[in-house]
């Protein structure tokens, strides 16, 4: 193939990807209306049986609790797809990774001392600023912090480390937990793939695609049985524009 041609091809695959997305969110979107009328008839429907005595009605109403039930996954999973299928537009701002980071650990503590999980943070001073969105990268950590919380079931440490390397404000996540097989690591960052009973499997792939809207780079590393490590690196500004480091700087 020559130069041109293969620049074609691959802008025509490029124009099929970006259309099949395009299709698949107005697919979920499509789904997501019926789906709803058909959760508000179940919690009518299950009002009126909640009424009656007689063991005909109440076999029913368990009926109509599992059809509830299975109608709001559905629209949890419908909700996470089209938060994953969206475009990721960012709004980039110099910012200290270390408060987005302690902001995120605040939001879970609560939730972490519950489930038996000590978080031990080592933030490191005097972190250069990054450019990063905010509210996405929260998201993007919050699902790293939700799966090492699940892969510690009977609780254990979550190792909470920043550090600036010679090109990058790095993020280290360390778990205790389960940890990952081989087999299963080639398969984490794919749309829908989920070891978990009721994970819907976007997590990691919505993580990487924040990360990687970044320029920045997502990695793992694990020893099953003893725990998992996921790395998010961040380009210093310097590096993308060829600019100054932002006042504040080290
Ligand atoms: N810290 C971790 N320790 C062990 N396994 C992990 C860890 N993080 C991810 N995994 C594995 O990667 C899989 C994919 O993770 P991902 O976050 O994409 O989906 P999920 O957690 O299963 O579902 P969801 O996040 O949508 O609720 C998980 O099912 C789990 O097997
Ligand atoms: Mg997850």
């Amino acid at each position: 193939m020559t130069a041109n041609s293969h620049d074609a091809e691959h802008q025509r695959l490029i124009d099929q990807s970006v259309e099949i997305a395009r299709l698949a969110g107005s697919l979920a979107h499509e789904i997501k209306n019926p789906l709803s009328v058909i959760l508000m008839n179940m919690d009518l429907l299950a009002e009126d049986l909640a009424e009656g005595s007689t063991p005909r009605e109440r076999r029913a109403l368990t009926k109509v609790s599992t059809v509830r039930s299975q109608c709001k996954r559905l629209q949890n999973l419908l909700d996470d797809f089209l938060n994953f299928a969206r475009a990721v537009k960012l709004e980039l701002k110099p910012t200290n990774l270390n408060d987005v980071v302690s902001e995120v650990l605040d939001f879970v503590d609560s939730q972490m001392q519950e489930a038996g999980v000590e978080v031990i943070r080592h933030l490191a001073s005097d972190l250069p600023s990054v450019l990063v969105d905010r509210q996405k990268i929260q998201a993007a950590i919050l699902n790293l912090l939700l799966n090492a919380q699940q892969a510690m079931p009977e609780g254990g440490q979550l190792w909470v480390r920043t550090r600036e390397t010679p090109q990058s404000v790095a993020l280290d996540l360390i778990d205790t937990g389960s940890g990952i097989d081989d087999e299963t690591l080639l398969h984490i960052f794919e749309p829908f793939y989920s070891t978990k009973a009721s994970g819907s499997g976007l997590g990691l792939p919505t993580t990487r695609r924040i990360i990687e809207g970044h320029n920045g780079a997502i990695s793992v590393q694990s020893k099953p049985g003893h725990g998992t490590q996921f790395t998010l690196e961040f380009p210093l500004p310097a590096r993308i524009g060829g600019s100054e480091r932002p006042a504040g700087g080290a």
